[in-house]
């Protein structure tokens, strides 16, 4: 289902206003969570709605769905650190509850297997919150990763390290490789909400509308969810066809 907005703000507000309502209904909801630029507006909106409507989150949980190996939690551009000045640092979910990869982890193979298998004791993720990499990563899972991976390493694609540079001082200090939950973590979850926006995504949302079910095109997989909803400002859906609108608010 595709829900199309007019800004930036729309989207924002409306993806906030889901997760919150899911909050709402079950407090010991398993949420995946995201980080990038899509996501700052959606945290900056789920802040000032917990801020009016306080909401008890003592019993939350939630997933990452990547991080950098090579960056500590204390790293500015770790997504430990992006979670923590986001929305961590503001919220009273308890820090048992909050889990991201370790991209310090010594044993990194293991530490892949622990986060997989701590998701699936939790039952899998209640509702993944995800955005899309102009290539159509989804987590860090890059083009041509299988759609039956769990929790990985992965080698970031020249695309992601490009479009990943902005955040740096020197585009040689992208990390090269990332821990990424992995498809099959990510279709397990109940209910999925992508969320794109701006010029830099209409080209890959056109893409992913007409695509076949594809391992070259990694959220092309999410196709197979019975419960996905596409979050679209009027920018990122701009090369949709007509029949993408329809059914769209
Ligand atoms: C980040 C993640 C990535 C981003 C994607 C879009 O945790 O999983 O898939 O969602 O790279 O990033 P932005 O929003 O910065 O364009």
């Amino acid at each position: 289902m595709y829900k199309i907005f007019d800004t930036v703000d729309e989207v924002s507000l409306y993806t906030a206003q889901r997760l919150l309502e899911k909050i709402k209904a079950a407090p010991s909801a398993v949420m995946g969570l995201a980080t990038g630029s899509t996501m700052e507006p959606v945290y900056a909106q789920l802040l000032g709605a917990l801020q009016q409507s306080p909401v008890d989150l003592s019993q939350l949980t939630t997933f990452n769905l990547d991080e950098y190996i090579g960056l500590s939690a204390e790293h500015p551009q770790s997504y430990n650190y992006y979670m923590c000045q986001h929305l961590f640092n503001q919220l009273n979910i308890p820090k048992h509850n909050i889990h991201l990869p370790d991209g310090l982890a010594s044993d990194i193979e293991a530490a892949c297997l622990a986060y997989s298998n701590a998701i699936q004791t939790m039952g899998g993720m209640d509702l993944q919150l995800l955005g899309i990499g102009s290539n159509g990563h989804i987590g860090f899972n890059e083009p041509q990763t299988c759609f039956n991976s769990r929790t990985h390493v992965v080698e970031l694609s020249e695309q992601t390290r490009i479009d990943n540079g902005r955040f740096f001082v020197e585009q040689s200090e992208v990390p090269t490789l990332a821990i990424t939950m992995g498809i099959k973590d990510i279709l397990e979850a109940k209910e999925i909400i992508l969320v794109a926006t701006g010029r830099n995504k209409t080209d890959i949302m056109a893409q992913l509308f007409s695509s076949e079910i594809d391992e070259r095109l990694p959220a092309s997989a999410l196709k197979q969810h019975s419960n996905l909803t596409i979050v679209l400002d009027r920018e990122a859906a701009a090369l949709l066809p007509e029949q993408a609108f329809k059914n769209a608010v």
